[in-house]
């Protein structure tokens, strides 16, 4: 992948972060109900990696040449409301990222270290809020 194609991409992924951080800390602020002190704790830290996520790609874009766009992917911006739904929302999303993150990795030449791992980090959080989303998961 050539540098602009690339700073497209990282672009994009940008704006998808900056989207999930905003839905995390909403999803955080309404959650109710029994469970809704524990899911709100661990939303608002997903929201704090989403953050550092996007602090990330702002850093690999620059050093790629590019401009950090300041966009918001507004089909992220999902509302919820219910702890069922904010899971559910969260889950599809993170699934999402994963496989955009994927795409991106599988393109890139192993020789861009810092870029490749960077990727790699960013994936493996997603992994991790992935699994700790399914975990909070009421049984059905
Ligand atoms: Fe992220
Ligand atoms: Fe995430």
């Amino acid at each position: 992948m050539e540098n602009k194609d690339l700073v497209v991409s990282l672009n994009r992924m940008l704006s998808q972060e900056h989207a999930c951080a905003i839905r995390y800390a909403t999803h955080a602020a309404v959650v109710a109900g029994p469970y809704a002190e524990v899911v709100a704790t661990r939303l608002k830290e997903i929201a704090t990696d989403e953050v550092l996520h996007a602090e990330k790609l702002r850093g690999r874009i620059l050093a790629l040449g590019g401009v950090p766009t300041m966009d918001v992917r507004a089909e992220d911006l999902k509302p919820a409301s219910t702890l069922e739904d904010i899971l559910e929302v969260n889950i599809a999303e993170e699934e999402d990222a994963i496989r955009s993150y994927t795409a991106i990795l599988d393109q890139l030449p192993l020789s861009n270290v810092i870029l490749f791992q960077t990727i790699q980090e960013i994936i493996r959080d997603e992994q991790e809020h992935l699994e700790e989303l399914e975990a909070l998961r009421l049984p059905k």
